[in-house]
């Protein structure tokens, strides 16, 4: 693999290319690096490489040209990616791609960055190492050369190495442990003393899992999940804070038509399925709150007949989904009823279709570590204002950019705990 970097700080690159592996790679051959500088293309007496950006601004911005020279200088065939923030992510699998080409082009930005339409000259793949703002594509073109040369053949010192690593199984490695078996007090778990291979590849597996689970959930959608890992997964699942998510769908205060506080009926469909949402996601309880008296026995009798009579016979699914349903009076019931059973007020989330909110389902996930949290739902044509105006805070609409914005309450209420909970939260 040959690394063509195009920078205007060749000297940048001295020392890392220079010490550890990536110094033993280049004497071995494995790889090679060049250095372009554009400078060296410019013809003025100051060899200019920036010029100010048009309609102004702070800042220089490279010019064109000596790019385009030292673009051309490639070989043909050479693979070409551009170091930038707004490019796709660098991870473990675009690490692995890159690492299969023979050559590999790394064009480093400075100043404000590069004029627009070096993107349009030339086939760049935009990369980024993250979402903050480096000096130049420097750094930036070190941690991807690293990346793809650990997977050169001969690179690393056990090849199988860079396949046990963070990332390369879809899961973030399990801790290690070197001498002395104890420290501070601190030991080795007995697992690893055992000499037992088998056991020690279990857990360190299940401590890929559970690492990948509690800091990066969001990479566990992966096919290589086998049937054991599923099952420690629900295991863990079950430890997780979607218990202390509470939902309460309100038949009032809700708004109606003309906007006028009312009081509307219980839906067969809406009980049924915001129960089924619950039970599929682990949550507490859910409260079908009505003042009306018919309507409460009527809730209960259905309960009762789903979770205890002959539709509990028929269909006991159906009995553990509605197993979390309670009726009350009104939201302050739940509330209360919430505080009895865990100790804690809970924080009172009202939704709404309209308004911006003042927190986002990711933050509602984050308040789950410390307080029971009451997503409050509202029927006929949405909560009362007073209910909004008591809440502790109001839930950002579920979609701020749609023309169209009327979802059942069952859809929202469905959508709303995916969103905060998904899979592995
Ligand atoms: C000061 S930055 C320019 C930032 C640019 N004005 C912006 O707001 O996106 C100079 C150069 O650093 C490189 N760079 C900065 N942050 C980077 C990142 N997160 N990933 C990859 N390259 C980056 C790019 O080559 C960029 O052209």
């Amino acid at each position: 693999m040959h690394f063509h970097i195009i920078t205007l700080f060749p000297e940048y690159f001295d020392s890392p290319l220079d010490c550890g592996l990536m110094g033993k790679a280049l004497e071995k051959g494995i790889l090679e690096v060049s250095r372009i500088n554009p400078r060296e293309f410019t013809r003025d007496r100051h060899r200019t490489v920036d010029d100010r950006p048009y309609g102004g601004g702070p800042g220089m911005v490279m010019l064109l040209d000596p790019l385009v020279q030292a673009l051309n200088e490639l070989p043909s065939g050479c693979r070409k990616v551009l170091l930038t923030p707004k490019g796709n992510p660098l991870d473990q699998s675009l690490a692995a791609r890159l690492a299969g080409e023979d050559d590999l082009a790394l064009v480093c930005g400075r100043y404000e960055g590069i004029d627009a339409r070096l993107e349009e000259l030339f086939d760049l793949e935009l990369v980024s190492v993250g979402d903050f703002v480096l000096n130049g594509g420097e750094s930036a073109a070190l941690c991807l050369m690293e990346s793809v040369a650990r997977f050169m053949p001969g690179f690393l010192g056990r090849q199988e190495s860079a396949g046990e690593e963070s990332f390369s199984s879809g899961l973030l490695e399990y801790p290690h442990y070197t001498r002395p078996e104890e420290y501070a007090g601190l030991k080795v778990p007995d697992v690893l003393l055992s000499g037992d291979h088998g056991r020690i590849a279990a857990w360190r597996r299940q401590r890929s899992l559970e690492n990948t689970f509690r800091l990066r959930p969001e990479l566990l959608t992966s096919p290589l999940l086998t049937p054991e890992d599923l099952d420690f997964l629900q295991g863990l699942q079950r430890t997780r804070p979607g218990r202390n998510l509470y939902l309460a769908l309100v038949h009032h205060p809700v708004k109606n038509k003309m906007g006028q506080e009312s009081t509307t009926s219980l839906t067969n469909l809406d009980i049924h399925d915001i129960g089924r949402v619950c039970a599929t996601y682990g949550l507490g309880k859910y409260y079908l709150c009505t003042p009306l008296q018919d309507q409460q026995v009527l809730a209960g009798r259905l309960l009762r007949h789903w979770r205890e009579g002959s539709g509990a016979q028929a269909n006991p699914d159906r009995a553990r989904a509605l197993s979390g349903g309670e009726v009350v009076s009104s939201l302050e019931d739940a509330v209360e009823n919430i505080e009895s059973l865990t100790g804690r007020k809970p924080r009172v989330v009202a939704t709404s279709a309209s308004g911006n909110g003042d927190l986002d389902c990711s933050q509602v996930l984050q308040c789950l570590d410390e307080d029971p949290v009451l997503m409050v739902l509202g029927t006929g044509y949405g909560l009362s204002d007073r209910i909004v105006q008591e809440a502790d805070n109001l839930l950002a609409p579920l979609r701020l950019l749609g023309g169209y914005n009327h979802l059942s309450v069952r859809s929202a209420a469905s959508i709303i705990v995916d969103r905060i909970l998904g899979d592995f939260a």
